[in-house]
């Protein structure tokens, strides 16, 4: 059976490259993005992606994402809350503009998005909600603190989330990237990293798996590790 995916941050990256490979399945893809341009550009390089536009760090912008989902697409059985963005934050100078953004981008959004979407999957015979992390959930990254803050609610968060849901039918699923090369942090900052095609090359067979949580490479080491076995690991590797 086919599924409907619905996937936030699907114009670039990682979310885009998830969303080629469910709709080279034969699956419905509904794709997310802040950016009307960047949404036309993607579909047209891509038939048969729907677009959907909404700047998920608003309120307002996720509540009508819901609406709209329910109204014209309600087949949806997969969320994939991938949409993110990463700010170099000091905290001696602080942009509380660029901070609020990156919370409510990373680990708010998310969160309402589950709210949201929970009761609406519940019920429905193959129920999936999958919330993109990051390894630096389990290192707090000096010179992205917020990041990485959010990042490491966002683990936590979608732990509890998984046992809450378990018992009703819906699964959840966390992918915890290590670098991979997109334009996360602006463009370069990221181009030392592998290829998001090996990398979904990877995770896409896991995510099919239904396995509960998705690493890849020095990630795949961090799941069920404490932070002090994770500070001997890295500071070993120097990093
Ligand atoms: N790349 C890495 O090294 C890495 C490592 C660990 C975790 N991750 C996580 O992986 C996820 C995907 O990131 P990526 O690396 O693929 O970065 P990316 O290429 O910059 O893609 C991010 C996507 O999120 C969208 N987005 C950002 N803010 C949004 C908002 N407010 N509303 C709607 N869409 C929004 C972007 O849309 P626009 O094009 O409109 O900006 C873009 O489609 C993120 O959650 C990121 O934190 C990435």
């Amino acid at each position: 059976m086919a599924d409907t995916v619905l996937i936030t941050g699907g114009t670039s990256g990682i979310g885009l490259e998830l969303a080629r490979r469910y709709l080279a399945d034969g699956n419905k893809v509904i794709i997310v993005g802040r950016s009307e341009q960047k949404l036309v550009r993607t579909v047209k390089e891509n038939p048969g992606l729907i677009p959907l536009l909404a700047d998920v760090s608003r309120e307002e912008d996720r509540v009508r994402l819901y609406k709209t989902i329910v109204r014209e697409h309600p087949d949806v059985n997969i969320v994939i809350n991938n949409a993110g963005i990463q700010e170099r934050l000091d905290f001696l100078d602080i942009d509380w503009e660029r901070c609020r953004k990156e919370i409510d981008t990373n680990f708010t959004a998310p969160v309402h998005l589950c709210g949201l979407f929970a009761p609406f999957l519940q019920g429905k015979e193959h129920a999936v909600i999958v919330n993109v992390s990051s390894g630096l959930a389990f290192w707090p990254p000096v010179n992205m603190p917020v990041y990485g803050a959010a990042k490491a609610g966002l683990h936590s968060f979608t732990y509890a989330l998984r046992e809450q849901l378990r018992a009703h039918g819906i699964k959840v699923i966390e992918i915890i990237p290590p670098a991979v090369n997109t334009n996360l942090g602006g463009p370069g900052v990221h181009a030392h990293a592998v290829s998001v095609e090996k990398f979904t090359d990877s995770v896409y067979p896991d995510l099919l798996a239904e396995k509960e949580e998705i690493g890849f490479q020095y990630t795949e080491q961090v799941v069920g590790k404490t932070r002090r076995e994770m500070e001997a690991r890295w500071r070993k590797s120097g990093i």
